[in-house]
């Protein structure tokens, strides 16, 4: 998979793609990631990417321009499967969002900063408008970051099996169970009797419904 950013502050996203499950990704060539700093399609010398917005109101808009020439510019090298806006008014982005972008060959991922992109942009260009919790970031930078991290280690190839992605959290629908390490007893705080029985049956049995009852207590509405 390639997937292209554009942003004004490619540095905020360096260290977040350049280490741990993400790093090898890469490393391993299952995965490239190519930040584009925006300015460099900017409308003139000084490096401009917005302006005013038009009917008044404080903030400034990304300009149509440097966005359009800079994916036109990179659809000539590459056919982009989806063009992803991050916004906070978009999609909330959710672990089937991540499962279904993970198939795509080659993503291009807009990530906005003020009061966001011009609307021509998403009305022309934008396959994808996608939001990663209610709140407001200052910029999509690090939404940006959250999303390349949770397609990324979906990539064939990319976990092994002390990572597989198939026993995370939502991947069943369900919150994953509690796990423990070494010493069986901390404390006085002692690791569950079953998952020392080794009985695999046993321990399955058990984390399911662990699994079962912790998205009970805390996410009911992921059993609905
Ligand atoms: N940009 C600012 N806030 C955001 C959010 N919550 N999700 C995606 N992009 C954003």
């Amino acid at each position: 998979m390639h997937i292209d950013l554009l942003t004004v502050l490619p540095e905020l996203l360096e260290s977040p793609l350049n280490h741990s499950i993400m790093k090898r990704a890469q490393d391993k060539g299952h995965l490239t990631v190519t930040v584009h700093q925006l300015r460099k399609w900017a409308v003139n010398a000084y490096g401009q990417v917005d302006d005013y917005q038009y009917g008044g109101g404080a903030g400034m808009v990304m300009m149509c321009e440097p966005l359009v020439a800079a994916i036109e510019e990179l659809q000539r090298e590459r056919r982009f499967d989806a063009i992803i806006y991050m916004t906070p008014d978009g999609e909330r982005f959710e672990q089937k969002t991540a499962n279904r972008l993970s198939l795509l060959q080659n993503i291009l991922i807009i990530c906005g900063h003020y009061k966001g992109i011009d609307q021509r942009v998403r009305d022309h260009f934008v396959t994808h408008e996608i939001s990663i919790g209610d709140y407001v970031l200052s910029g999509g930078e690090l939404a940006a970051a959250v999303l390349v991290d949770a397609i990324g280690r979906l990539l064939p190839g990319v976990l092994n099996d002390e990572t597989s992605a198939l026993t995370d959290s939502f991947q069943d629908g369900l919150l994953a169970p509690p796990v423990y390490t070494r010493p069986a007893e901390f404390r006085g705080w002692k690791v569950p009797d079953i998952l020392l029985s080794g009985d695999p049956r046993k321990v399955e049995e058990w984390r399911h419904d662990e699994a079962v009852k912790r998205t009970e207590e805390r996410r009911p509405d992921l059993l609905d």
